[in-house]
């Protein structure tokens, strides 16, 4: 049995990697024989996991990959590490803490009942989301008015990273489902003009600020919470609404602002009422986060029952990623084929094509999940990593990457994995009644685009194909597309919140899935806090302390010169 304090096995030395290794050495991959020569390929290399019908056809790899890949899933105790997450052992070792995103969305009365640490994780779990649900219901309702008694139209939550990404890239995706009578806006960025151009136009007597912060103490989301605070004091001033003493700017406080966070502490300490704020725990990575409390600006802009669907999703492919075998286990099948493709086909990136204008920040949201979980060099005991880890993910929704980045996609040198996402009943049916003499469904239009992607990806064209359409021998080479460009398609009924929910938890689980192997600890993120600790230091040379210049390295004070000289 896999616990915390287990240590990582190292993959490179497992009779399966060297298997592997052999097994590349002697693979020339060959889609459209691979294709031509078995008919089941399609159908045996497609899975269904809940909503989610996955295509792995169109990767570089034969059956004996797969079986290879399964094996060495095996040999590192995937299966074992998995339990140890959803069992709540420590297995975020560097921050000796649980992971349990996964009990964020249980449903309630899951037998057995989830104890760890000695705490009664369900019980807690459900009791946060119920007042975050009443408190969505009164400000959904207008019973939850601001400090002149009007309820809220807009709805700001000022967070960063986890605190921002997941909640903002859901309320984008799941805007078909929004309340008519509300909006929500994310500032996260520190740069002023965030604040400034996300509280523009805003009337402050509607406004409800949620800062949203796991620690309470993240440089930005402070920053802009402060900013946000003499925003709500001025502009309410300005209409009459507040004189200016102490209580009232307290009482403002206590109607415009609510917190998410683990520190309730800070939280009064800011201003805000602790019976205004909504908790989590320590064990809900800032990353993992979205279906926790912090997702509360999305419960009140979907409802909490849209958001009871949306925790279904996450929770039906945390049962398919828990209980299926590896051999069909939709996520740990497609962990396994990005390490295929990152330590034995020399990947360096994957992109993530969404096919459905609502997952727009799906791809920013999956950088940060990605890249700060398995972005690291040492394995959760120390020791240095054996092999390349973490790949650059990156994206944007399709068609308009096709005409910005896809060139280098199908005839550039690298070798770029991609997942398509697409739904097959979009949100907006709408019908080209203008463009030729029968009408045309724009989403099949937008979709035989997406199918004829990843079908030009994978079998590409010969030259002597080019050759046949008349092209000039001289333009023979240009036009060739090699094909054996490695692409999964992921399909979904409609992009609902329980759609949603499962994508989501798809993707976490691809992500401990490779960190298993790599034997990282895929929860913690050291390396964000360098940068923010010099920026604290830098910070007083920026602003005129002459000393503070003096100290930094030449390259550095030449460039806060050369900053100090230009701003006026
Ligand atoms: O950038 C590091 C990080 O700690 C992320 O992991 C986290 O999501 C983000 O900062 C915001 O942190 P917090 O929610 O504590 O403000």
């Amino acid at each position: 049995m896999s616990t915390a304090s287990t240590p990582p096995i190292d993959a490179t030395t497992t009779p399966s990697w060297a298997d592997l290794t052999a097994h590349q050495a002697a693979l020339t991959p060959d889609l459209r024989a691979w294709f031509a020569q078995d008919p089941g390929r399609a159908a045996r290399l497609t899975f269904d996991a809940a909503d989610l019908h996955v295509d792995l056809s169109k990767n570089l790899v034969t059956d004996e990959t797969i079986a290879l890949l399964v094996r060495l899933a095996q040999d590192v105790d995937l299966a074992g590490r998995r339990d140890a997450m959803f069992r709540g052992d420590h297995i975020n070792v560097t921050e000796d803490r649980a992971v349990l995103h996964t009990a964020l969305r249980r449903p309630s009365g899951a037998s057995p009942a989830l104890t760890v640490d000695g705490q009664d994780v369900d019980a807690d779990v459900h009791g946060e989301l119920a007042k975050v649900y009443a408190f969505a219901e009164k400000v959904r309702s207008g019973k939850w008015t601001g400090v002149t008694g009007e309820r809220v139209r807009t709805v700001v939550n000022i967070g960063i990273g986890g605190s921002d990404l997941g909640p903002v890239m859901a309320y984008e995706a799941l805007l078909p489902y929004k309340a008519e009578d509300l909006d929500v806006r994310f500032v996260s960025n520190i740069d002023p003009t965030d604040v400034a151009e996300k509280t523009a136009g805003l009337d402050p007597r509607t406004t409800l600020f949620i800062v949203a912060s796991k620690t309470f103490g993240t440089l930005e989301t402070l920053t802009n919470a402060r900013l946000a605070r003499d925003w709500l004091w001025t502009e309410l001033a300005a209409v009459d609404a507040l004189d200016d003493s102490e209580e009232a700017r307290t009482a403002a406080v206590g109607k415009h602002f609510v917190a998410v966070s683990t520190a309730l502490d800070k939280v009064a300490a800011f201003g805000i009422d602790p019976a205004n704020a909504f908790g989590f725990w320590d064990w809900v990575g800032g990353r993992y986060s979205v279906d926790s409390a912090i997702g509360t600006s999305l419960a009140i802009a979907i409802g909490p029952a849209r958001f009871e669907e949306f925790l279904a999703g996450f929770h039906a492919i945390d049962e398919h990623f828990r209980t299926t075998p590896i051999e069909q286990n939709v996520p740990a099948l497609m962990g396994l084929l990005n390490v295929w493709n990152v330590n034995f086909l020399g990947a360096h990136t994957h992109a993530v094509l969404p096919y459905a204008q609502y997952l727009h920040r799906f791809p920013a949201y999956l950088q940060q999940l990605t890249m700060e979980s398995n972005g690291k060099s040492v394995r959760w005991d120390g020791s240095p990593v054996t092999t390349e880890t973490g790949e650059v993910f990156w994206g944007e929704p399709g068609t308009n990457g096709q005409h910005a980045f896809y060139q280098l996609i199908h005839q550039g040198t690298r070798l770029v994995p991609a997942d398509f996402i697409a739904v097959a009943n979009p949100a907006h049916p709408l019908v080209d009644t203008a463009a030729g003499d029968e009408p045309v469904d724009v989403h099949s239009l937008f979709l035989a685009n997406f199918f004829a992607q990843t079908k030009a990806l994978a079998f590409g064209k010969t030259a002597d194909e080019v050759r046949a359409e008349g092209t000039a021998e001289d333009l023979v080479s240009a036009r060739v597309f090699s094909g054996n460009r490695p692409t999964t398609s992921i399909l979904a009924p409609a992009l609902t919140p329980s759609v949603l929910g499962q994508l989501i938890a798809l993707y976490e689980h691809i992500t401990f899935v490779q960190g298993v192997v790599w034997g990282i600890d895929s929860f913690d993120q050291w390396g964000v806090e360098l940068g923010k600790k010099l920026a604290n230091e830098i910070a007083p040379a920026v602003t005129g302390d002459a000393a503070a210049l003096a100290a930094q390295d030449p390259s550095t004070q030449a460039l806060i010169g050369w900053y100090l000289e230009q701003r006026s």
